[in-house]
């Protein structure tokens, strides 16, 4: 089962709800403010979505993360990532990107000058291109910070919860199963280095393990524990003595307006009544006092989890399948080919198909549409609708598909020229630690 969403395998996840059930993913069904991808229910889960969507809403800072693998050609799957990142980074975030150079050197044997230039030439520019502004771009290999943070949060962590994660064996390379844990130092020290915020990572399903094993690492490495099932409980971690620790929550509790507040030493706990807290703010706050004591205090990360586009001939797309994707850079007759020749959701001859209609549904061409090809909800529709209705034939939808992934492939080319002039605003320069 496990297996199944193991980040390195290379099948499709073809049923969501089990995936929700299985792992304890909420539903998605947050308002962003007209988002696409929201809209069109390609958000299929989420973890602690309501942090962000609280920090948007009162304007308070938060981090948007992500990294990326540079062992090829950025292509068109890797593209949704990108665009939730340029969303919330117009909503205020502040935006990390980690070149995972160490993990495809790890597990690609990509060396880390191509992994360099390959993230510079193939990711970076079209980042640029398709809109990010100025952000935090670095390399793993380069980042004394994210190295070091990486050593220490690799204390919370054992090798059998390696295996039942993520199926290590005893024959796997220590690069390799140190590459999740780097991993997860990419994601938490935005808050180690700048400070305790909420911090969104959108993600594909596969990467979902990546965000449940960063997010225990969080809450292992802190010492408050916030509970609030039953009125607030605020328990204290660690063997040290509590009573500077329980001081600092009494003092957080009353500034966040809660009653009643009871400090038990010998269970380590601070209970309060919650009535007239604001737990968002609390959650904050905590965090934030907790770094007098403890410099390693974080918020758990949140994900939004997308649904994994199919690739163009069906199946997963994958860059391993160079026919069932798009590279950003691909010359676009070349794409064209490929999507003349891709799967649809047709039916086996014209006629019967100008009688019963085909499956938008079910056409890795529609989701083209869907993903890329198709910003109006109105246009979408109609292709939806004319599909259905066995008005619009394959070849057609086809014919319109390549002409508009054409038109953006020209387009992302000229703006990667302009967006070369501007990478030094983007790739970090670490200074010394
Ligand atoms: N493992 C990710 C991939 O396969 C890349 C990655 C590295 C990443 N660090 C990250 C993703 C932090 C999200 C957050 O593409």
């Amino acid at each position: 089962m496990m297996n199944e969403v193991n980040p390195w395998s290379s099948s499709q996840i073809e049923d969501y709800e089990r995936m929700r059930k299985e792992f304890g993913i909420p539903e998605f069904n947050f308002d962003m403010d007209n988002n696409i991808f929201a809209r069109r229910n390609l958000i299929i889960g989420h973890r602690d979505f309501s942090k962000i969507y609280e920090s948007i809403k009162r304007k308070s800072k938060f981090y948007a993360m992500t990294g990326l693998m540079p062992s090829g050609d950025m292509h068109i799957g890797n593209k949704t990532v990108i665009d939730l990142i340029i969303y919330f980074q117009s909503k205020g975030a502040d935006v990390h990107i980690a070149v995972a150079d160490l993990e495809s050197y790890a597990t690609r044997g990509i060396s880390l000058e191509r992994g360099r230039q390959l993230a510079v030439e193939n990711f970076l520019l079209n980042y640029i291109a398709l809109g990010l502004k100025p952000c935090d771009f670095y390399f793993q290999s380069e980042s004394a910070k994210v190295q070091k943070f990486s050593y220490i949060l690799s204390k919370e962590v054992n090798m059998s919860e390696m295996k039942a994660i993520y199926g290590f064996e005893d024959a796997k390379r220590m690069l390799e199963i140190e590459s999740p844990l780097i991993q997860a130092s990419d994601i938490l020290s935005p808050q180690i280095y700048g400070g305790p915020a909420p911090t969104i990572v959108p993600v594909g399903a596969d990467q979902d393990p990546h965000i449940r094993l960063t997010r225990d690492i969080s809450s292992r490495m802190n010492i408050f524990r916030l509970n609030t099932e039953n009125g607030i409980e605020i328990s204290i971690g660690g063997n040290d003595d509590p009573a500077d620790a329980m001081k600092i929550a009494e003092k957080t509790l009353r500034s966040n307006n809660a009653d009643k507040i009871y400090k038990n030493p010998k269970y380590r706990t601070v209970r309060a009544d919650g009535e007239n807290v604001d737990l968002f703010n609390l959650t904050e706050d905590l965090a934030m006092a907790e770094r007098t004591i403890n410099k390693f205090s974080t918020i758990a990360p949140s994900s939004i989890i997308m649904r994994l586009e199919t690739g163009i001939k069906g199946g997963k797309m994958s860059k391993s399948v160079p026919e069932s994707t798009i590279s950003l850079n691909e010359d676009p007759e070349s794409a064209r080919k490929k999507i003349m020749r891709g799967v649809t959701g047709g039916r086996e001859t014209v006629e019967e198909q100008k009688k019963l209609g085909g499956n938008p549904y079910a056409c890795p061409i529609f989701e083209l549409y869907m993903y890329h090809l198709s910003k109006d909800d109105k246009d979408l529709g109609s292709i939806a609708e004319d599909c259905k209705s066995g008005k619009r034939m394959c070849g057609e939808c086809k014919r319109e598909a390549a002409d508009r992934m054409s038109t953006m492939l020209v387009e992302l080319r000229e703006k990667r020229e302009e967006a070369r002039t501007k990478i030094d605003q983007y790739i970090r320069v670490e200074n010394e630690l």
